[in-house]
């Protein structure tokens, strides 16, 4: 797990943001990711987590409030800037994905920046190599398989190298297996590259235990933050905030009250597998 800095990569202060038709989607939102840091943003479907991606990312313009990157108001900082800075992958490929071949699609940002065909080609082949892609290169997209779609999208947003990535339910419509993978990959982006990871999902099971750090949303809200350890800590209390607890919590949650003590509950196969062996040293009770 990454270590935080100090510093704050990007904020929002006070946003809130209402649709067109009067749904007040953020109500006075106060939330900030640091660098480095590997944030995830839950709550309920409907709680505001995609709309603070976009406010996040400018799409959208909040009413009231105002976002920073860095010390600069993203309301005010070039576009250039700002995409460069931070990137997006939207929760449906196809809201994304555009170009007739993948290579086109990853070549198109740094293409964008006016960098020369030599260095678009090493972006795109080390972004492609980041997601496990680089065997796609050359594949139409409408011939990729959702999870492929997926990986391209996120290559699209690696090739620009951003500080800042911010993912919208990364791991919705994958199947399990993809899902592991897309974690792991996740995670290993903000171990070893450093990346930023400010991930808003409903899908607690894998992502509780990347995090570092959890940002609960409930009717465009925050209600808690926090590490996970400390948030998922029993199921009325993650049931009340719109959660459900990964299936090793629940499981855990259930032993304890059958008299065994697991706190916090464990939230990966590893911790689970330290709470089981700190249960067998200390022998039948
Ligand atoms: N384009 C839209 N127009 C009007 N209301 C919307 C629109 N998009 C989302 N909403 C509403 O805003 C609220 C927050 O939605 P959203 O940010 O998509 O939540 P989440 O991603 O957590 O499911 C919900 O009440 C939703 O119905
Ligand atoms: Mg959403």
């Amino acid at each position: 797990m990454s270590v935080p800095s100090d510093d704050i990569a990007i904020q929002a202060a006070g946003v809130t943001f209402a649709y067109p038709d009067g749904t007040r989607a953020l109500d006075g939102v106060d939330f900030a990711a640091h660098g480095g840091e590997f944030l995830a943003v839950v709550g309920a479907n409907g709680s505001g987590k995609t709309t603070l991606m976009r406010v996040l990312m400018r799409l959208l313009r909040p009413q009231a409030g105002r976002v920073t990157l860095g010390e600069r108001d993203i309301a005010t900082l070039p576009a250039g800037e700002l995409y460069a800075r931070i990137g997006m992958v939207f929760q449906n490929p196809s809201d994304q994905l555009f170009a007739a071949t993948v290579e086109q699609d990853v070549a198109f940002g740094p293409r964008n920046l006016g960098l020369p065909e030599r260095e678009v080609a090493e972006c795109v082949e080390a972004a492609l190599a980041d997601v496990g892609a680089a065997a796609l290169r050359d594949r139409p997209i409408h011939h990729l398989s959702f999870g492929e779609q997926k990986r391209v999208c996120l290559a699209g947003v690696l090739a620009m190298k951003p500080a800042i990535l911010v993912l919208d339910e990364p791991t919705a419509g994958l199947d399990p297996i993809g899902e592991m993978q897309m974690i792991e990959l996740l995670r290993r982006l903000n171990r070893e590259q450093n990346v930023t990871m400010i991930v808003a999902t409903h899908e607690l099971d894998l992502l509780a235990s990347a995090a570092n750090r959890l940002c609960v949303l409930a009717r465009g809200q925050v209600v808690r933050q926090g590490p996970p350890g400390e948030i998922l800590t029993d199921t009325e209390s993650a049931t009340a905030m719109g959660l459900r607890l990964p299936l090793i919590a629940q499981l855990f949650h259930e032993l304890t009250r059958d008299g065994l003590a697991a706190q916090p509950l464990p939230l990966s196969i590893e911790q689970a597998r330290a709470a089981i062996a700190g249960w067998m040293a200390k022998g039948p009770s």
